[in-house]
């Protein structure tokens, strides 16, 4: 079975600054994978090298067994990856609509069975509704995420990659965001959360990575949640708890 993600000893970094150091990970298809790890243990720079944002110094990236380690970003969301990065992406000054309009004309290049539509997005986030208009840069930090949710969702892909969607948000937010993704999941949509609060990533993903370093150093199965969160050793020693 080819797998919907396949990262195979990926080094990389920033310059000369080695950030991975040969990482290895995978989703398969409709799966939900969470990375979790303390600040600074490399989560993001493995964001940026799935999305074509930095060259890879070693290893493979394959999507659907096909290798996108090479090509850049734009030619990666043709492929059917869409991500949220850490720090959103969105057009501030212009408002929810544009942002959406822009994307949805991206993602109308892809050729896909069930496409998510503009009227799909705003039933999944409602609040979007009435506030179409609005500057995007004049929305709460929680209605900010929830857009460029959306906006990826546009690009019509059946990878949705997403780093610390919760950051910042309030609980009922939050809340909103793990229903939309399970309904994301009942899409038929595969999703790698990055996420730093082990609970969380435990309510949204059948398994995790563990990262510190720059190194996966554990894996958790989906029977495993439960014994992780219980094990205060590793908690301190990868999770920052
Ligand atoms: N633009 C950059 N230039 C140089 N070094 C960077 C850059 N961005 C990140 N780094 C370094 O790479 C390492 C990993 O950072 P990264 O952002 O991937 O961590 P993270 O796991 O996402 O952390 P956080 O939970 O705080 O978001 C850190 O040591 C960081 O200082
Ligand atoms: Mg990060």
């Amino acid at each position: 079975m080819n797998m919907k993600l396949q990262v195979a000893g990926i080094d990389t970094g920033y310059g000369r600054i080695p950030v991975l150091h040969g990482v290895s990970m995978c989703v398969a298809p409709h799966e939900a994978v969470a990375i979790i790890g303390a600040n600074g243990a490399g989560k993001s720079t493995l964001v940026r090298a799935v999305c074509g944002l930095l060259p890879l110094g070693a290893g493979s990236i394959t999507k659907d067994g096909r290798e996108i380690g090479a090509m850049p970003a734009h030619q990666r969301v043709q492929q059917g990856l869409g991500v949220v990065l850490e720090n959103r992406n969105l057009f501030g000054e212009l408002s929810v609509l544009t942002n959406l309009q822009a994307a949805q004309h991206q993602g109308a290049r892809r050729q896909v069975a069930r496409r998510f539509s503009l009227d799909d997005v705003i039933e999944l986030f409602p609040f979007m509704h009435g506030r179409l208009d609005s500057a995007v840069e004049l929305l709460s930090g929680g209605e900010q995420q929830m857009v460029a949710i959306a906006r990826a969702l546009l690009l019509q892909p059946d990878l949705l990659v997403m780093d610390e969607p919760s950051t910042g948000l309030a609980p009922k937010v939050l809340r909103h965001i793990v229903e939309a993704t399970a309904k994301l999941r009942e899409r038929g949509l595969a999703i790698l959360l990055i996420e730093q609060n082990v609970a969380l990533a435990a309510e949204i993903a059948d398994r995790a990575y563990v990262m510190s370093l720059g190194r996966v150093v554990q894996e958790i199965q989906p029977h495993e949640w439960g014994r992780i969160m219980e094990n205060e050793d590793l908690m301190r020693a990868y999770l920052g708890a």
